[in-house]
């Protein structure tokens, strides 16, 4: 029999907690466990290979760990490791088990809210090299125009509980004048990163009026109902307790201290060593 236990949560760091916020408020009743690989954070500059190996990684902890259904709460991840996870990894590893990313869901959302079909996608370097988002808005949406900004100073800075300071306006401001003075247009920005809500109110401060942010949380999680309902057999393996449990490859002591203040509420971690 297919074995049951938590949802599980994988972020380079702690933006996946962004996503998790949301989780929990929607499914409050459900197990989670959230890995965080702090060590190695952030993802954003890092090759196809290292990003798929890391996160293949993390899938295996959390499956160790029993998650039977594993989010990718970053997009880095979702964008470099996840197609080839589920289609070459996964029937070799737990042909029953299922891992789910964070991009389809953000774009399936944009023929929701979008007027004019003008998107702005703010990302990791890796994400936006990827292209990972106008390819899959061209799938579903053929005549949206897409323009994206790689943002690789922000993940550091939110990595150090930078939200607020002097060099956070500066790199956000420079980046999104950058995108949105290359066009004018856009009315939707999709935080293509999980990390991003952590800086919002500086981010609402230099978006245009009228734009639309969509933040990704609250999407993942009305998709993942629809997946649920959907698919009742991985339902039925996530168990109900409403227990949080959390795991970073740092220092837990680390660890706890930031992702408590993202949170907003104490996290106690533990340690998983590092394998590859
Ligand atoms: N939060 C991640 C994302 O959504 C990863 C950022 C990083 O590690 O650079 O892309």
């Amino acid at each position: 029999m297919p074995s049951s236990g938590p949802i599980g949560v994988f972020d380079s760091g702690y933006g996946g907690l962004t996503v998790l916020r949301s989780l929990t408020a929607a499914f409050p009743e459900y197990d989670f466990v959230y890995y965080g690989d702090n060590a190695r954070a952030p993802y954003g500059g890092r090759s196809f290979e290292v990003v798929y190996r890391y996160t293949l990684e993390a899938v295996k902890h959390l499956f160790e760990l029993g998650a039977p259904l594993v989010i990718l709460a970053c997009n880095t991840a979702s964008a470099k490791a996840l197609r080839t996870i589920q289609q070459r990894d996964l029937p070799g590893l737990n042909p029953v088990n299922r891992v789910l990313g964070v991009i389809r869901p953000s774009v399936e959302y944009l023929g929701q809210v979008s007027r004019g079909g003008h998107i702005g996608v703010v990302g990791t370097v890796g994400t936006v090299l990827s292209e990972s988002y106008p390819l899959e808005i061209a799938k579903l949406y053929p005549s949206f125009k897409v323009v994206q900004e790689a943002c690789p100073m922000w993940v550091p800075l939110i990595e150090n509980q930078e939200l607020a300071s002097e060099g956070a306006e500066f790199f956000v401001q420079q980046n999104l004048t950058a995108l949105f003075g290359r066009a004018p247009e856009t009315d939707t920005l999709i935080l293509g990163c999980t990390h991003y809500p952590l800086l919002l109110p500086l981010i609402e401060r230099f978006v245009p009026a009228g734009v639309e942010i969509i933040d990704q949380g609250p999407v993942v999680a009305d998709r993942l109902r629809d997946y649920l309902l959907r698919h009742p057999e991985m339902d039925e393996r996530l168990t109900r307790g409403g227990q949080l449990a959390f795991y970073s490859s740092e220092d837990p002591l680390r660890f706890n201290a930031s992702a408590s203040f993202f949170l907003g509420r104490e996290v106690l971690a533990r340690h998983l060593p590092l394998r590859g």
